[in-house]
């Protein structure tokens, strides 16, 4: 048996996540284990109702899960940033869930934008550093006497961008990115594991030319990494670059491992490439600790309760879930039931269909129970 917390939270997550527990509930049932499902209300109604994003008592609880099963958050009613912040980039720092796992996979029947590619052209994995970088939080505003902060950099204010820091009438703001050592060092040896376990190619994606404090110290820690690994073919790619080759020729890329800023970003357009948000799952893994799976899209509010809403990449994001726990069979199972729902067209009109977010996840489970 296995225990999962389950995090619905905001917008169309509640839903979504149900389909999500019904596919992981069937594939139970077919390859002979039990999940055990606990919710876990966090989310804008409560933020509102009480004030509270995630407390002590919350973070205890959920530290007794090896998994935790993760909608979305984001609401209309609260300024963008806390919910993000307060409740899913917290639990991804407080689980230190240091690997953010992206698969780039297009699926058969799947319409992709880039015209000519193939499901065979487009199978990469993102594996985004998940804890450092510009995520840390590290920042801030000053505007007149509170400049007094920046003095020390006074001199180079005025040199480099002609701000006279006294004055009121400027305003400076300034967020830090930070990379460490073994930071880098764990993400990219699991990236290098990922790599062994594929296709042998490991893609560093990085801005070592401009930023070059943090990626300079990100590039000499993938060398020193990559060095053990002699049989993987390494690269380095800048960021801006790979926006370009990603569209142009996706089948180059194997395992890509990245800073987190870049990793969000890149990891969007793959969602695009691989036919949408609606198909992009993620993991936020600590292979020690508590890991989180969940689609990477958001909250969409606006389709909230409508049974509109496209459950595949929750679904695929349980499927990886099922791997971490080591039910690599089921976990196979459920994709593979994922891709002849689509082959069947029963799919969300996002993709094209009729069906409805209900639809989906009975159909998914019914072909991961069928024989
Ligand atoms: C993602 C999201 C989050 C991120 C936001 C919602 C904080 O864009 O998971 O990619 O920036 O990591
Ligand atoms: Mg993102």
């Amino acid at each position: 048996m296995y225990r999962v917390a389950v995090i619905g939270g905001d917008g169309i997550g509640p839903e979504i996540i149900k389909e999500g527990t019904k596919v992981l509930e069937a594939a139970g049932d077919r390859f002979g284990f039990s999940l055990d499902f606990e919710d876990f209300e966090l989310g804008a109604d409560r933020y509102l109702a009480t004030g509270e994003l995630l407390t002590d008592d919350d973070l205890e609880a959920l530290s007794g899960f090896r998994t935790i099963y993760f909608g979305a958050i984001g609401d209309d009613r609260v300024p963008p940033g806390i919910l993000e912040k307060g409740i899913l980039l917290a639990l991804r720092f407080h689980f230190d869930q240091y690997i953010n796992l992206r698969p780039i996979r297009l699926l058969e029947g799947v319409a992709t934008p880039l015209a000519g590619k193939k499901p065979s052209d487009i199978d990469f994995v993102v594996v985004r550093e998940n804890t450092e970088d510009f995520y840390v939080g590290i920042g801030g505003r000053f505007k007149g006497s509170q400049k007094r902060v920046l003095e020390i950099q006074r001199e180079l204010y005025h040199a480099k961008f002609g701000l006279d820091i006294e004055s009121d009438a400027e305003e400076i703001a300034y967020q830090i990115g930070v990379v460490t050592r073994e930071g880098a060092r764990r993400v990219i040896r699991y990236a290098c594991d990922t790599a062994q376990k594929r296709r042998k190619k490991l893609t560093s994606v990085d801005k070592a030319n401009v930023l070059s404090d943090v990626y300079g110290l990100w590039r000499e820690v993938f060398s020193e990494v990559t060095a053990g690994y002699p049989d993987i073919a390494t690269e380095f790619n800048f960021v801006d670059a790979v926006t370009m080759w990603f569209v142009k020729n996706p089948e180059w890329y194997d395992v890509v491992v990245t800073p987190n800023m870049f990793g969000d970003i890149i990891t969007d357009l793959g969602a695009m490439i691989q036919g949408g948000m609606g198909l992009a799952p993620g993991g936020n893994i600590n292979p020690e600790g508590t890991s989180m799976f969940e689609p990477i899209h958001g909250s969409a509010p606006k389709y909230k309760g409508l049974g509109v809403a496209n459950p595949m990449a929750t679904i695929w994001a349980g499927s990886m879930m099922l791997d971490h726990l080591g039910e690599h069979e089921a976990a196979e199972k459920v994709l593979e039931a994922l891709g002849q729902s689509i082959l069947d067209g029963v799919v969300t009109r996002d993709m094209g269909g009729t069906s409805r977010t209900s639809d989906v996840g009975d159909y998914v489970a019914a072909m991961v129970k069928r024989h």
